[in-house]
Parts: C-alpha cells; sequence; structure tokens
C-alpha cells in the first residue's frame, strides 16, 4: 500500500503542474519620457515580466503602449516604483486567473469540437479527418512534417480538384501559443469556405480558379502546452544541450535578416531567435512547403492576436517594400472591409513603423522569396482581455476577419 499511496502522490503531482496566475495582473504602461522607457527597460531586468504586447523591453519606445504581465509576488515592489515615476499606467486584467478561468463560455458544451470554441489539439485532429472526408474532394489532408514533439503537420488543402496546378493562398494560425483566437479563425475559415463553396459566389469561383492551403495550428507543442500546462505560453518546446531553457520563438527564426533586431539571443527569452534560421522544425517544415510550392503560392497569410493590425513587409528593416504601395492599399481594403461588420478598428501597415522592427518574421521571409501579397493579422482585441479573448468573441472576430481575409483573396485572384 506504501507503494500504491507514493504513486498516488506522483500521479496527483503530475496531475497538479499546471501554471496557476492567482493574483497576477496584466498592466498598461504609457510612456511618454526617454525616463520611462528607461524604466521599462529597468524593471524588466530587476523582476520578472512577461511582456504580451510588444513582444520584449528592447522594442520599447516613447509613445507606445506597453502591456506586461506581472507575478503577484512583486506587485508591491511595482507599485512603489510606480508611485515614484510619473507614468502613466493602467491595470488591464486585475486577476489573471480570473481571466483565465472566465475565458471558457460558462453554458454546457459537450467535450467535442466547436468553432465558438477554443479547440484542443486532440479536438483539432478528429475535425480536420472529418472535415476531410465530408467535403467530397474539396479538401484534402497533407503532412508537411512532425513538430518537435513528434506532431503530425497537416496542411488542409482546399479548392476544386483540377488536373493542373492552380494559383494558391497560403495561410497559418498558431504561430504563438498563447494567442487562441489564431487557431480558432483558421477552423472558421475552412468551415466557411467547405459550407459556402457552391452558395457565396466570391467563394466559388476562389475555390474554382485558385486553391487554399491551411496549417491550422503551426507551433503545436507550444499550442497543446497552452491547455495542459501553461497558458502563457509562446513558444516551440525544443530543447538543447547546455541550455535548461525550453523554445524559440518561430517568429524570429525565419530567414528574414534574422536575429539582427527586435529578437533576442538569449534561450531563456521569450522572442529567442533560436539558433540557427529554421533552427525550428516547425519552421523548417514551413519553409520547406512554401519553397516547394514558390511558384503556385501567390499570398501568405498568417494569424497572430493581439492587437488589431494588418501588418505586411518589412519588419527587419525600416526600408519600404517594392511593392508598399500595392500592399497598403490592399491592407486598407481589407481593413475597411472588416470594419464594416462590427466597427472593429484596424491598423495597417509596415510592420517595422506600425509596430517596431522584428527580424525573423514569417512575413518578410515570404516576401523576399516571391509571395507578393504576404500578411500578418493581429486579431481582436486592443487589451481588454489580450491572448484571453473570451470564447463568445471568437464567433464575431471570425466574421469579420473572414471579410478582411475575402478582400484580399479576392483581390489576389484579380491580379494573378
Ligand atoms: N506580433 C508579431 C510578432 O511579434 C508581429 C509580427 C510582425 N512581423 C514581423 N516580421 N515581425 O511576431
Ligand atoms: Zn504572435
Amino acid at each position: 500500500t506504501m507503494r500504491v499511496l507514493v504513486l498516488f502522490g506522483l500521479v496527483a503531482v503530475a496531475l497538479a503542474d499546471v501554471a496557476r496566475f492567482e493574483g497576477e495582473k496584466v498592466f498598461r504602461l504609457k510612456p511618454v519620457q526617454d525616463e520611462h522607457v528607461a524604466f521599462i527597460k529597468d524593471l524588466a531586468k530587476s523582476i520578472e515580466v512577461d511582456f504580451w504586447s510588444p513582444e520584449s523591453a528592447e522594442v520599447v519606445t516613447v509613445g507606445t503602449d506597453v502591456d506586461i504581465r506581472v507575478p503577484a509576488i512583486y506587485l508591491d515592489m511595482l507599485y512603489t516604483l510606480l508611485q515614484q515615476s510619473d507614468m502613466e499606467h493602467s491595470v488591464l486584467i486585475e486577476d489573471l486567473q480570473a481571466a483565465v478561468d472566465g475565458q471558457a463560455d460558462l453554458k454546457p458544451t459537450p467535450r467535442a469540437h466547436s468553432y465558438t470554441k477554443y479547440n484542443t489539439w486532440t479536438d483539432i485532429v478528429a475535425w480536420m479527418s472529418s472535415m476531410t472526408s465530408s467535403s467530397s474532394g474539396l479538401m484534402t489532408k497533407q503532412v508537411i512534417g512532425n513538430t518537435y514533439e513528434g506532431r503530425a503537420m497537416t496542411v488542409l488543402k482546399i479548392g476544386k480538384a483540377s488536373s493542373s496546378t492552380k494559383p494558391a493562398i497560403f495561410m497559418d494560425c498558431g504561430i504563438h501559443a498563447r494567442e487562441w483566437i489564431s487557431p480558432a479563425f483558421c477552423q472558421w475559415f475552412v468551415k466557411e469556405a467547405l459550407s459556402t463553396y457552391g452558395t457565396d459566389s466570391q467563394m466559388t469561383s476562389l475555390l474554382d480558379q485558385m486553391d487554399v492551403y491551411v496549417l491550422p495550428v503551426f507551433n503545436i507543442d507550444g499550442y497543446d502546452f497552452t491547455h495542459k500546462s501553461n497558458r502563457m505560453w509562446r513558444k516551440t518546446r525544443s530543447r538543447r544541450s547546455g541550455s535548461s531553457c525550453i523554445g524559440a520563438d518561430p517568429n524570429r527564426n525565419f530567414d528574414a535578416g534574422w536575429c539582427s533586431m527586435g529578437a533576442s539571443s538569449n534561450p531563456c527569452s521569450d522572442t529567442f531567435c533560436g539558433y540557427t534560421p529554421e533552427s525550428e522544425i516547425e519552421v523548417k517544415n514551413v519553409a520547406d512547403f512554401i519553397r516547394r510550392n514558390k511558384s503556385t503560392i501567390k499570398a501568405y497569410l498568417t494569424i497572430h492576436s493581439y492587437s488589431q493590425l494588418l501588418l505586411f513587409p518589412y519588419s527587419y528593416t525600416y526600408d519600404l517594400a517594392a511593392d508598399h504601395n500595392e500592399l497598403m492599399k490592399v491592407a486598407e481594403g481589407a481593413s475597411s472591409a472588416l470594419r464594416s461588420l462590427y466597427g472593429t478598428r484596424y491598423t495597417s501597415g509596415p510592420g517595422a513603423t506600425t509596430i517596431y522592427p522584428a527580424a525573423g518574421g514569417s512575413d518578410d521571409w515570404a516576401y523576399d522569396l516571391g509571395v507578393k501579397y504576404s500578411y500578418t493579422f493581429e486579431l481582436r482585441d486592443t487589451g481588454r482581455y489580450g491572448f484571453l479573448l473570451p470564447e463568445s468573441q471568437i464567433k464575431p472576430t471570425c466574421e469579420e476577419t473572414m471579410l478582411a481575409v475575402k478582400y484580399i483573396a479576392a483581390y489576389v485572384q484579380k491580379n494573378l
């Protein structure tokens, strides 16, 4: 019985090993002077701060809001420091654990896939299979490789079957593990594509003429980890001997000005660029797939959250992209289409000037490879809930985002 008890004890500890966020808060700081920026950078060095927006202290500048998550044990210290500073600040989330618990709808839901829930990876796998089987040939699945932990990365190819290769759009979701609204959008998109083909004239013409490749979850290991162990995880889950820190930021690991700015070479940082470009197997698998299909892929869309932005190259340099004017025009058209539904306002522009320079991103990499229409979406919201967007907002967010994605797709189709 002793052994049994010890075993139960171990199992209980293993089951209980889920990060909790009781008493943690998310603050919004408003630096308007150099001293404020210095204050934030010092803060990041002296206490444990999780940067929600922007992603790291290094890219903080005068005039941009900074959202940070602060563990309960540092709150007294932070309040004291803030009192000594004259920087404007507010509390976005009073109690993070309450926000985590409040994210899921209360209405009883059967434990299965739902478009208005944040689905687990297991549910998404089953969903992909059943959607493919019931698509009457409109959708096929292909595995483009495995993740670090061995999960199959499956790309869904949606489009009317054709004997000749069609021009295509590639879209991925879930590069960053904690941005749950992103995979929810990819699933919504697949549902809309399959269910409106044949009735919606734009969708029908799009899928007749083009294929859309959808990767519903890019960083599957990280996504699974946010469901099982730590809701606030961002990176991949790869390990290397020599460092006890896990994972790299997949959106700093692409071969585009790699690790030159807005990224960290410290493996413990949340914006770690990795050991080499494409060191993360998930990044390599996607890059290989896009390189293989380079001649057909006309647009690259990547879905993140939060901030309500529609970004395009470049982020690794302040230089404007050769296609800047056209990319801007399409982004503004897409943003107004999005706004027309619920009034949600998006800001569009090149990454470097619209938010901050950050090298190694998939958008810049795809653009430099020759995929002209390369866009990063940062979906809802602007910080009220941040990564913890309630499930009740999945439907409106996905509906409005569909309008923007369809706007871009229609433009690309017209300009083949
Ligand atoms: N919030 C996104 C990130 O930090 C923005 C990506 C913009 N593109 C880029 N290449 N940095 O990954
Ligand atoms: Zn992201």
